[in-house]
């Protein structure tokens, strides 16, 4: 597993930097069992087992997104996390490089990599999604990676991603619904005995309208919402005009 420090290169701003590292504390320390669990078939409590659901569905739908064929095609999992989604993208023939900052969840997902995966292979990484050294791609995919930045740093981050990518982007954020406004408000979404980084809502027409002024060579072409329970999440892809 190769590991890139995070300060070899020019973070969109110190606030992500900062948010960053308070990611890679929380996923690897007090939310690495809940999070382990919840990534796996383990038995969950009904809110939790909404979530996974919620979740499975997003992971098809990015997956859905993406060519059927994958062979000879490097894709960035950007924020793998446990790695379910690279392990799929790599039966599919991808050249996945799967980067994580938490270094706990990425030594799960390297054990749960399944021994065989016909044509495709995955480069486990620790390290920042956006360090350079991760090399070009044909796609790049962050499922629930971004919900933890405010909309300034999801397009900083989406636009680092777009000088490295030849065909798409494929992310999802927190949509802004009242529930989740009124969560974030409430500090619901901050359980204080975690110390969890709180999920930013974001409007949706705000943050596509800062992404076509960032991204004059891109257009969105698709987005879809899914909820299940307490998971909600909206996807957008980005391809080029
Ligand atoms: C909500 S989890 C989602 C994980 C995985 N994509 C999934 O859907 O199962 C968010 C992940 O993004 C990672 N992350 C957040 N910011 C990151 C960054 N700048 N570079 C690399 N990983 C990051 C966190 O460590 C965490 O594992």
């Amino acid at each position: 597993m190769a590991s890139h420090a995070p300060s070899g290169f020019d973070a969109p701003s110190s606030r992500f930097d900062a948010q960053r590292e308070r990611l890679s504390a929380y996923f690897d320390g007090t939310a690495r069992k809940a999070w382990i669990e919840l990534t796996s078939d383990v038995k969950v409590s009904g809110i939790r087992a909404t979530v996974r659901a919620g979740r499975d569905a997003m992971r098809e739908l990015l997956l859905d997104w993406l060519p059927h064929d994958l062979r000879r095609t490097r894709l960035l999992d950007a924020g793998c996390g446990t790695g379910a989604l690279s392990v799929l993208a790599a039966r599919r023939g991808a050249e996945v490089v799967a980067v994580d900052v938490a270094a706990g969840l990425v030594a799960i997902a390297q054990e749960r990599q399944p021994s065989f995966l016909g044509h495709g292979r995955i480069d486990w990484r620790v390290g920042d999604m956006l360090d350079p050294a991760h090399g070009q791609f044909v796609h790049v995919v962050a499922m629930d990676s971004l919900i933890h930045y405010r909309p300034e740093d999801i397009v900083a981050t989406v636009t680092a991603f777009a000088a490295r990518c030849e065909r798409s982007m494929v992310f999802t954020f927190a949509p802004a619904t009242p529930m989740l406004r009124a969560m974030h408000a409430a500090g619901k979404l901050f359980p204080r005995s975690d110390r969890a980084p709180a999920i930013v809502p974001v409007a949706e027409p705000q943050l596509v309208s800062k992404l076509h002024a960032a991204l004059p060579e891109w257009r969105v072409a698709r987005r879809e919402r899914v909820g299940s329970g307490f998971y909600i999440s909206h996807a957008l892809e980005l391809v080029r005009r």
